[in-house]
């Protein structure tokens, strides 16, 4: 076993590898206009001397591409078998139609809305699942914007643990359905994000359901480094110049920068990548964070059609903050407005229909060309997380409106020489 446990980000300790030790005891919590900052929050901690001599390059090319292809830097035990749906193994394709457009040289896009679920929190509900399973919980719950829950839903069916997943009743509908076809117990709740976190964190309290909350649950981040060492795999073990990500919590934006530097620390790669955060400009805590210097919720936030970025407070927001700050990174806001144009961009150039949540990263790039942050000879990557298909909504407002015509060649020849 290559786990040591888990170890707080802010003091150092090491605690046992047990849900209990998500958050470390002994810096404890503060409240910032209503919502828990966790000032100790933990990660699990790897022996990766031990590691390192067991794992090579040349290893993980020999197995099936998905995420499960990197399982000893998950903290899974090797004879354990494991529920999955082949998460991960998505694309890094070049979006050359849009580097075109946005005059820059190098742009490749992680498709994350691959995915068995689409959306890459398949590789968090992998952990969040598994170890749900090894610590002998019945059931396992989460608060969601949507991607989380329909995700953990489909892992806990396959699984065959009871699910509870409690979503803003905003979310979109694609998001919900899925939630129900899986056999999920399905809430809706008047609320925001971070309100529905704070009542579910007391709710869940001595119940034998694992708190799987994106922002809370520790696991989640690990499967989030797969992201990191999937692009380094599909680069060749280069690294690109940065990774442009789409942020809520900041959990895998984190969880990217983890396994970019274990990739480092084993000897994989030989250089790091900066790393990028972009959110919406109505509400972007780590965006606001990262530009003030100060690691504090918002008082309030306004409304995005980015569901699974809008809110107060990212739970991971000092992790997201470090690496930024370690990585020599920066953050950046979209508005709506940019988020449609990118969607656009992605769907007519680039043949990909991602959600609204998922494309400020393409969205911001046109501003950090601008102010100069990024050069345009630099390679980048844009994390797209989530599909357009969970969002028709979102979708709609980007597609226009098919024809209607008669059944006859007339019509049908007429309609092919439409422009
Ligand atoms: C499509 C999509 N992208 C990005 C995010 C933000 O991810 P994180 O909370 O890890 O920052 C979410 C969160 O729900 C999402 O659904
Ligand atoms: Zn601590």
């Amino acid at each position: 076993m290559f786990v040591e446990g888990f170890r707080c980000v802010n003091c150092g300790e090491l605690f046992p590898l047990n849900p209990e030790f998500f958050v470390c005891p002994k810096c404890g919590v503060k409240r910032v206009y209503g919502v828990t900052v966790f000032k100790g929050i933990t990660e699990v901690a790897y022996d990766y001397a031990t590691i390192g001599s067991v794992v090579g390059r040349d290893l993980f090319s020999k197995r099936v591409f998905n995420a499960l292809r990197y399982r000893e830097l998950l903290g899974f035990e090797a004879d354990v078998n494991l529920i999955t749906l082949c998460e991960g193994g998505t694309p890094l394709v070049r979006g050359g139609r849009i580097a075109e457009h946005l005059k820059i040289k190098h742009l490749l896009l992680k498709n994350e809305a691959q995915n068995p679920t689409g959306s890459f929190k398949d590789r968090e509900s992998l952990m969040a699942v598994n170890m749900a399973l090894k610590f002998g919980f019945k059931g396992v719950s989460c608060v969601s914007s949507g991607n989380a829950a329909s995700s953990l839903a489909a892992y806990a069916a396959r699984a065959g643990l009871d699910c509870y997943v409690f979503m803003p009743s905003k979310a979109s509908k694609g998001k919900v359905l899925q939630c129900l076809v899986y056999g999920a117990k399905t809430s809706l709740v008047d609320g925001i994000y971070e309100e529905i976190f704070e009542a579910h964190l007391e709710a869940i309290k001595g119940l034998n359901v694992l708190n799987a909350t994106p922002g809370y649950n520790r696991f989640r981040v690990e499967g989030d480094k797969t992201i990191a060492y999937e692009i380094c795999e599909q680069l060749d073990w280069r690294v690109p110049d940065w990774v442009i990500d789409n942020v809520g919590n900041g959990t895998h934006l984190y969880g990217m920068w983890k396994g970019f530097k274990e990739l480092y620390q084993l000897g994989f790669i030989n250089k790091l990548p900066k790393m990028i955060a972009t959110g919406p400009v109505s509400g972007a805590p780590i965006v606001h964070c990262f530009k003030s210097g100060l690691i504090s919720p918002l008082k309030s936030c306004g409304e995005s059609i980015a569901e699974g970025l809008i809110g107060v407070w990212g739970y991971d927001a000092p992790l997201a903050i470090k690496a930024l700050r370690e990585s020599n990174g920066y953050a950046e806001y979209v508005s709506d407005d940019d988020i449609l144009e990118a969607m656009k961009m992605l769907a007519k150039f680039e043949g990909i229909f991602a959600e609204p949540s998922a494309v400020a990263s393409i969205a911001a790039i046109p501003k950090l060309l601008e102010s100069g942050i990024i050069d345009r000879k630099d390679e980048v990557v844009c994390l797209v997380t989530g599909s357009g298909l969970k969002d028709p909504e979102g979708g709609s407002r980007i597609a226009g409106n098919p024809l209607h015509i008669q059944l006859n060649v007339e019509s049908i020849r007429g309609a092919l020489q439409s422009k």
